[in-house]
């Protein structure tokens, strides 16, 4: 009790409060987002992602290059094809986007960890992430498209496959396919607990993938729904075969990545959003906030939370940041 104790004895040098400082960043824990867009000279600004761009393929190197110079050791690759229609086609054709991405970086730097966004979603003309039957996302029919694109990018060099789609069976239909193609070490990483949220507004702009009627709320997860049907979710997953588990969003559902963290083994990865990414952007823009010091105490607030990993768009600044500390 005070004044016996007095807990800013811990606070009153820097080196004090650096010894007993726990949550800590490494740059092996970041996971860089980045848009592959067909044609020719494209480096397309995001207008409500400010510093996010759509690359085409003879532009991305630069753009991993400067990656690596940061020290990121990991990609997430989402697509953005030339034509869509109502199966998604490009998702899963051999030639498609991120198929033609995947190689490319992985002939470029083959010691990357290149990982896969696995969904239909900015391959379909109507932007659901599934197959439609009388307007209804149709789950089981959307399993063989998953698995057919999760194969098609383990053969053009994803060590790690992401399904952000939330349908359900998907990651077992996806580890099967995998499997019975000699895929065994390539990994899933599910997006087990993703919530409809509407901090994925900018990424769909980037990734052009807005639904063109209705919602995904059929789909994703209600914000508010209970958390045993997170953990249930999060749980199926792990059955079939996640490799590592993906909450999503990350600032308002940390309550989520903790209890994640306390009930599985899987790492725990938080997908840092578009919109936390844009809100943070705007307010820095307009001078009110210092964009810094709120990124890392963001990124801070993920690795106390229990995120073994982090998705963040932020992941390049992040690394430079880092190296000067
Ligand atoms: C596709 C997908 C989305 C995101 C990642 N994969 C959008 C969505 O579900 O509508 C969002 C990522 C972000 O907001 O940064 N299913």
């Amino acid at each position: 009790m005070f004044p016996q104790t007095r807990m800013r004895r811990y606070r009153n040098s820097e080196n004090l409060r650096s010894m007993v400082r726990e949550s800590r960043l490494h740059v092996e824990q970041l996971i860089y987002p980045l848009f592959v867009i067909e044609g020719e000279q494209i480096k397309n600004p995001i207008d409500s992602m400010p510093g996010v761009y759509q690359f085409s393929l003879d532009n991305v190197l630069a753009e991993v290059e400067r990656a690596v110079q940061a020290g990121i050791k990991s990609l997430l690759l989402f697509g953005i094809p030339a034509a869509k229609d109502a199966v998604g086609t490009g998702a899963y054709a051999e030639d498609g986007i991120v198929q033609k991405a995947l190689r490319l970086i992985r002939e470029n730097y083959p010691d990357l960890v290149l990982i896969a966004d696995c969904c239909l979603c900015e391959y379909t003309d109507h932007g659901h992430c599934g197959v439609l039957v009388d307007d209804y996302v149709e789950n089981d029919p959307t399993l063989n498209l998953l698995a057919k694109t999760a194969v098609s990018q383990a053969r053009a060099g994803a060590d790690i496959i992401a399904p952000s789609d939330m349908m359900d069976g998907r990651v077992g239909a996806i580890r099967r396919a995998l499997d019975e193609n000699g895929f065994k070490n390539v990994a899933v990483m599910s997006y087990a607990a993703k919530y409809a949220s509407s901090f994925y507004g900018p990424f769909r702009d980037a990734a052009g993938s807005a639904p063109q009627f209705g919602d995904r709320k059929t789909y994703q997860m209600d914000p508010a729904c209970s958390v045993r049907q997170a953990m249930a979710e999060t749980e199926l997953d792990v059955m079939e075969g996640a490799d590592y588990i993906i909450v999503k969003p990350a600032l308002a559902y940390m309550d989520i990545i903790t209890k994640t963290r306390a009930s599985f083994y899987q790492p725990v990865v938080a997908y840092n959003v578009s919109g936390e990414y844009s809100m943070v952007k705007a307010a820095a823009m307009q001078g009110w906030i210092d964009e810094k010091k709120i990124v890392m105490e963001i990124m801070t607030g993920f690795i106390r939370s229990g995120s073994d990993l982090i998705i963040t768009y932020h992941a390049v600044d992040v690394a430079n940041w880092l190296k000067e500390q």
